[in-house]
């Protein structure tokens, strides 16, 4: 990460602000999505979400972006699939604000549930989505490619929030 992109010290972002992504920040964006999953999107995912009309938000302490959501309007629904925080920044809140967005955002649409995929070892984001009280609805088996614990593949966790 570069100096410019660096997050504050600070261990609650409670007071970060939620705003939409433009392109001028796919740079910013696309550090923590590099810092954050083993699977990264590229560049030109960033820029086509936003040139598709997603849901793209991020959130900003201090002028310094230290996470990221995007979400794909479908017809009835919506779904999440990304979101990330800066590594030093974690447990401070932000993907919580970030997803409160979301919500707020999606309720002004009638689009219900929200769902997502996520791998199965990740843990974390299980207790996050967990934490704000997505449930499990399904498992796809040998989903994703590039397995971790030397598995060719791994599972998808299939959870949905109705809003
Ligand atoms: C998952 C992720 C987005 C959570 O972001 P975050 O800003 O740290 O989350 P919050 O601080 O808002 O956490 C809210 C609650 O979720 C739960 N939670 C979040 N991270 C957790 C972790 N590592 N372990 C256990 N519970 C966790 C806790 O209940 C937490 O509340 P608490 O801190 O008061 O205990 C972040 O860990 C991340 O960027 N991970 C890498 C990217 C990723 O896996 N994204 C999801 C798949 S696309």
């Amino acid at each position: 990460m570069n100096q410019a992109h660096r997050a504050p010290a600070a261990l609650s972002f409670a007071s970060a602000e939620i705003d939409l992504m433009r392109e001028p920040d796919v740079d910013a964006v696309l550090e923590i999505e590099l810092s954050s999953n083993p699977h990264p999107w590229t560049r030109d995912h960033f820029v086509d979400a936003l040139r598709s009309g997603y849901l793209c938000l991020i959130a900003r302490e201090q002028s310094v972006i230290v996470g990221f959501a995007i979400v794909r309007l479908l017809v009835d629904d919506a779904e999440l699939l990304l979101i990330a925080v800066e590594p030093s920044a974690r447990r401070g809140g932000v993907a919580t604000l970030l997803l409160n967005s979301v919500l707020d955002r999606l309720a002004s649409t009638g689009k219900s549930p929200l769902h997502l995929e996520v791998r199965a070892s990740n843990s974390n984001a299980i207790s996050f989505y967990e934490s704000r009280k997505f449930v499990r609805t399904g498992l796809r088996k040998n989903y994703y490619p590039n397995g971790v614990h030397g598995n060719q593949r791994e599972d998808a966790l299939l959870m949905q929030l109705a809003l």
